[in-house]
């Protein structure tokens, strides 16, 4: 069950360092590891320092927080985060999202890198997710729930906000860069899908397929965050090319589209 208390106790660790809520947090996935080099005034708090907070195994992923300001806005970034396939429940992925919202924290950019499965959409851009599909039972919210982080069954319909897709689309157009919009599936891995498995994923209207962020997700809606969820298409998904998949293949692409992210998460928060 997630622990109210717990997070409290996290929240108040870091505000007792940082002193200044920030409203803006950012969950930096594979290939943005390094966005919060660009951040000043910065304080930075390992994972392993915070009472209950896990710590970041993920090839790729640093393991701390760092606090700090990007032009005119405070955020606080998680350098590292919590997969289901390091042995992570749900639960635990999504803990850092509720200890985030009892700091203050009010809107929640989280990144990732992904599949692409919709063949309209090309390897290195960036997408906006404006929906996704979990087709795995497990939940961060089963168990009893604690109205104090949020309600029994809450709503998704609006889980990734509309406000900040249309911010994030016309911020883009503003940049001229290309932003796609679409459908994110999560699958558990570590295991790259099969072929049929994204077949299947397409048939159902998946657009990219990942193994993170939605846990955080809805964690997020279920505690009353708003959400900008924005993934890098690091590579078409197992069984669009007659190729193999490869770990390296998604850090590289993720590393090359690193400007790239940075230029729209940059531009969104000013305007945030
Ligand atoms: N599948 C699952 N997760 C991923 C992928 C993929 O093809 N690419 C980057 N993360």
């Amino acid at each position: 069950m997630l622990s109210y208390e717990k997070a409290k106790a996290s929240a108040d660790f870091i505000l007792n360092k940082i002193k200044i809520v920030p409203k803006i947090a950012i969950i930096l996935g594979s290939g943005l590891s390094d966005y919060h080099q660009k951040l000043d005034e910065k304080i930075e708090i390992p994972y392993s320092q915070i009472p209950d907070f896990p710590e970041a195994t993920a090839i790729g992923h640093k393991s701390k927080l760092v606090f700090g300001k990007i032009g005119s806005k405070y955020v606080i970034m998680m350098c590292g985060r919590f997969h289901c396939y390091e042995g992570y429940s749900m639960e635990q992925a999504a803990f850092p999202v509720y200890v985030l919202k009892l700091m203050g924290v009010e809107t929640l950019v989280v990144t990732n890198a992904a599949g692409c499965i919709n063949e309209e959409f090309d390897v290195g851009q960036l997408m906006v997710i404006k929906d996704h599909i979990k087709l795995v039972i497990d939940s961060p919210l089963r168990g009893i729930n604690d109205e104090r982080l949020g309600p029994r069954f809450n709503d998704m319909s609006f889980a990734y906000s509309p406000r900040l897709r249309d911010l994030a689309k016309e911020v883009a157009y503003g940049l001229g860069l290309t932003l796609r919009e679409g459908v994110y599936a999560f699958m558990p891995g570590p295991s790259y899908e099969t072929p049929a498995e994204i077949k299947a994923l397409s048939i159902l209207g998946a657009d990219a397929v990942g193994m993170s962020t939605v846990p955080e997700v809805i964690a997020a809606s279920h505690c009353g965050l708003e959400v900008l969820g924005l993934s890098m298409l690091t590579n078409m998904a197992a069984g669009i090319l007659d190729q193999p998949l490869s770990h390296e293949e998604v850090i590289e692409a993720g590393k090359n589209g690193a400007d790239y992210f940075a230029k729209l998460i940059d531009a969104v928060i000013e305007r945030l």
